[in-house]
This record gives structure tokens, sequence and C-alpha cells, in this order.
């Protein structure tokens, strides 16, 4: 099964070709009708290619519908204005469609889905226990991955945690002198955290205790065992904690290869770069210069002392993943911050010749009204609270709502209400939109939001429960009949799903796939108002009950995508 795009575009691409055999034409688009009087899809074909085959596009596309290919697609074409096809479906043909809307009934051609797409976000700075600023990577990293995976790529999702650099000295400092082992004990990244913003207070009346610091980082990087000891434990502590909170986001990670794990790899990079004259000597640093018009900051890469730098350690990122996987296409997902350090990166590895598909995937900063968060002033919301206030409020309205609960499902359904909430309050967004942080907003539970949406499913599911009750269980093969506008409204919107799918892995954007969702779950209300589904004949009734059961998979689905589980009842 191909999408119905392809379908449509094959039809149009043999009719042309009959009719203009030896032109080199434009491909042809299709995208899906802004308003539904202009048909399901349309195309600007013979706008985009009246230069090339000579004519006026109106009597183009008139020679187009005049010869179109026998299929059993296609029920008729307008043309409209300059020349615009606009394309109806045949009803037998999209209520077919609509039974094998799932994943398995989907071919994407023209996809190269060969090796593996790699994936690498979340990537938290190690002994900080993660804050909402973490909260946009891990999500939208995971989402892209799951996008990618229903495309039928192979994934990796790797976690690039910043695990070295000079907050260990900083550490090792203040863990032998202000470490309160009772308090290690009961919450160890707390007191890790403690013991570092400890350190920054005393480095001020103190500034020696830099120079030290460094030295213990100059000791653990020339293998010190003591040291070396300390900061596994450090990676330990953090690496347990983080674990809590992506299980409870549903989140995985296949490596967790930190910065570290490239140390080894970057002095055989600098050597490659000076080798290739891509990097010169600078004052004593090996720098990296670009040409004027590519507007790049020249790149350090490594420092007069000696010390490699995060660019450096990208490098040798790209460098190991070419040598050890199959790699198609190498996506990162970090704020906007970092957008100049992929540029030149990216740019750096493509000097030395390294051919690799790379996308760096931005996103705008989650900040307060009045500023940025930041661990050192102290004005962070921790992951960790803010997933609980939202179990919080969610546990209220189900409270509410259905107090003869137990207390086991209360607490699932607050569970899965209130994380599902603020997943889907940051994905339905443009990502490189900044997001301003307001508990309200991101802890909405009405309108274009995950609740609404679980909602929407369970109520489907309910429906198909009571239908069950009756006798009249979900059958797959009946006729879809298109009685009411609103049944071909909703067969419509369903048939879009994949290529809504395609698009949003594409370009990286989640909010694509919640905009879909929530149209879907419109259209779906709007039909279920106008059309009756129990009670009816069986013709009408298993047509109408295959829609709503159609319907429930794809937003389960669709949800799915997005990192959001859905719920049988709520
Ligand atoms: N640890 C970094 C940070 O917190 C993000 C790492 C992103 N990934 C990468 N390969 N540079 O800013």
């Amino acid at each position: 099964m191909l999408t119905i795009e392809k379908q449509i575009e094959i039809i149009l691409l043999e009719t042309v070709n009959n009719l203009y055999p030896d032109k080199d034409l434009k491909p042809i688009e299709i995208t899906v009708a802004t308003n539904e009087k202009f048909g399901d899809f349309q195309s600007n074909f013979a706008m985009m290619n009246s230069k090339i085959i000579g004519g006026n596009p109106r009597a183009i596309a008139e020679n187009v519908v005049n010869n179109i290919v026998e299929n059993s697609v296609i029920d008729k074409i307008e043309i409209a204005g300059p020349g615009f096809l606009n394309i109806f479906l045949k009803d037998s043909y999209l209520g077919d469609l609509v039974k094998k809307i799932s994943k398995e009934d989907y071919e994407f051609k023209g996809l190269n889905i060969e090796g593996d797409v790699i994936i690498d976000y979340s990537s938290p700075n190690i002994a900080k226990r993660m804050h909402i600023g973490h909260l946009r990577s891990t999500i939208i990293g995971d989402s892209i991955k799951r996008m990618y995976k229903y495309l039928g790529y192979n994934v990796v999702a790797d976690n690039h945690i910043g695990d070295w650099g000079t907050q260990f000295g900083k550490l090792i400092i203040g863990y032998r002198n202000w470490l309160n082992q009772e308090a290690y004990k009961e919450n160890a990244i707390e007191e890790l955290e403690r013991v570092y913003v400890e350190f920054t207070r005393q480095s001020e009346e103190n500034p020696e205790l830099e120079d030290q610091a460094r030295e213990e980082l100059k000791k653990l990087q020339d293998g010190d065992k003591e040291n070396y000891r300390l900061w596994q434990e450090f990676i330990k502590v953090s690496l347990d904690e983080y674990a809590k909170l992506y299980n409870r986001m549903g989140i995985n990670f296949d490596t967790y290869y930190g910065e570290s794990f490239y140390h080894d790899l970057m002095p055989g990079v600098v050597e490659e770069l000076e080798n290739k004259k891509i990097a010169v000597e600078d004052q004593g640093a090996k720098v990296v210069f670009f040409q004027e018009e590519e507007k790049l900051h020249p790149c350090i890469v490594q420092k007069k002392d000696g010390a490699f730098l995060y660019a450096t350690s990208d490098i040798a990122t790209v460098k190991f993943r070419l040598a050890n996987y199959n790699v198609n296409k190498l996506i990162y997902v970090t704020d906007e911050r970092q957008q100049d350090h992929f540029r030149q990166f990216f740019r750096i590895t493509d000097m030395l010749g390294w051919n690799v598909e790379k996308q760096h995937v931005w996103f705008g900063i989650m900040r307060f009204a009045d500023g940025v968060f930041s661990t050192r002033k102290g004005n962070v919301i921790r992951l960790e609270e803010l997933l609980d206030e939202g179990k919080r409020r969610a546990y209220e309205i189900v409270n509410e709502k259905n107090p003869e609960l137990s207390e086991e499902e209360k607490d699932n359904i607050a569970e899965v209400v209130g994380t599902g909430a603020i997943k889907y309050a940051d994905l339905s967004q443009n990502r490189q939109t900044a997001v301003i942080f307001e508990w309200d907003k991101i802890l909405s539970f009405e309108g274009n939001t995950a609740p609404y949406l679980q909602y929407s499913y369970a109520r489907i599911k309910s429906i198909l429960r009571r239908a069950k009750e009756q006798n009249k269980d979900v059958k797959e093969d009946v006729i879809i009949k298109f009685v009411d506008k609103t049944e071909r409204t909703l067969a419509h919107h369903l048939t879009q799903f994949p290529g809504v799918i395609l698009k949003a892995a594409d370009s990286c954007r989640p909010n694509l796939i919640a905009d879909y969702l929530f149209e879907l779950s419109k259209k779906f209300n709007s039909f279920y108002n106008a059309c009756p589904i129990l009670n009816q004949e069986d013709e009408i009734l298993y047509s109408r009950l295959l829609l709503a059961e159609r319907t429930a998979a794809v937003l389960k689905e669709g949800l799915n995508i997005l990192g959001i589980n859905t719920l049988e009842r709520m």
C-alpha cells in the first residue's frame, strides 16, 4: 500500500508521460486541498511545467484531465484558477483506504531507509539533576526517534551525556571537603549539587580553590586511580537518577556514550586536521579558520595547554559513528544557543571529506518571564517536580470526575494524563519558538492538549465497548458508506496520517502531528454529533463503527509517536 499522495502521483505521471514523452518535466507535487470545495487533493503541475511544455497552463490542465489514464482512485478532476488540478477521489477508494490505515499496510516509497539514523538527544551534564531546561531536548528527541521508527528506519538513540570537563575537578574538591555522608546516602545527587554550589561560593573568597580543582582535573585526566573512582561514582549516581525520570517518561536510549568516551580519539582527530591543513597553529592553539563568506567564527580544536574542546569531541563523535555504524543520517537535538557550534563542526567534518547527512534540530529555550533558568541562580524547576505537579493536578480532576475508581486506577490515570499534558504542551508548539514557562499553560487539560485527545480516545473505546455489549463487534470486511458529509471528511483526514508522519519526520517537527491529531479529534466529534452509530441498520452501523475504530487506532498511534500513552478508560 502506498501513501495516497504517491498513488495519485503515479496516475498523473503516467498520464503526462503519455502526453509529453519527450519533455523533461518537473516532478508532480500533490498537496491536500486547502478547502473541501477544491476536492481532496490539488496539484499545480500545469503551472510548474507550462514553460517546459509550451502553452498556457489551463490548456495543459485540460489536456491532462481529458487524457487521464484508467484508474480506480480518481473520481474527477476540476480545473481551477490559472490551471490548478482539483482532484476528487472515488468514495470506494477512500473507504478502502481507511480500512488499511495502519502502519503495516504502508510502504513509504522513495525513502532510503538503509542504515542507521543516529539521534543524539537529552544529553544532560552529569552531577546535576535534570530540570525543565532538559525537557525539550529529551521529548523532542524521543518523538523524532519514534517518527523514524514508524517509517521503518533503524534508529540508534544516543544520550551524549556531558561527563567530561572542568566541573569534575570542582566536584572532587567539593566532595573531599564538604560532603555530608548522611545526606549523600539519603540523596546522592542532591548532595553533589550542594557541594558543587558550595565550591562556587567558597572559591569566590578563596580563588586558589580554582587552581586546586584544575589540578584534580588534570590528575583525573592523567589516570589517577582515586579521582577516576570518584568520577565513575558521580556518573553512576547521576545515571541512576536520570533512569528514574526516563522510565517515568517512557524514554529509552540504546547507548550512553558520553563526551569522555571519545577522549582517546581526539588527539588523532587534531592530527588529521593538521595533516590535511584544515587546522593551523595560532598563538599556540590549533584553530580552524573558515572562508569569509561562510560567516563562521574560527573554531579552536586544541587549546595552548593541550586541552581539547567541545567541538573536538563532536568531530571525534562523527568519526566514531562513521567507523562503527552504517550511518544513514545523524540528528542532534539541542537548544538554539548551540547553532554556531553545530555549523562550525558540521563544516569541519565536510572539510575532512566525511560525507554524511547531518541535521541540527534546535529548539527555542524555555525561560521564565523574568529570565533563563540557571542552577547557579537557583531558579530552576526540577523535571521531577514538574511531573509530580502534573500528576497532582490530573489526580484532582480524576478524583472529582470518577470518585468510584480504585486508588490504583486513579493513580495510573493521573500519571498518564499529567505526563501526557506536559509533553504535549511542549511538542505541540513550533519547536523554534521560545517558550515562556507558565504552570497553567504546561499543565492545561483543555483545548489542544493531550488530556483532550486522550479523552477522545477513551470515549471512542467506550462506544466500541457498548457496541460489543450489543453483539456488534467491529468488522473489517464492510463497505465504508458516506451518507453524511462528516463521514467522508473524517475518512479523508484519517487517510492523511502516514503522509503527516512523513512530513513531520522530514522536518523533525512533532507539532505537525499534534495539529493533525487535534484536527482528527474535532472531525470525529462533528461526525459523532451528526451520525449516531448504535441503533442503525447494520450496513450503516458497521461502517460507522469501523470509522470510529480507525479513528481510535490513529489517535493511539499518533500519540504514541509523540511519546504519549492512551487509556482505555478515564
Ligand atoms: N551536554 C550538552 C549540553 O548540555 C549537549 C550535548 C549535545 N550533543 C552533542 N553531540 N553535542 O549542552
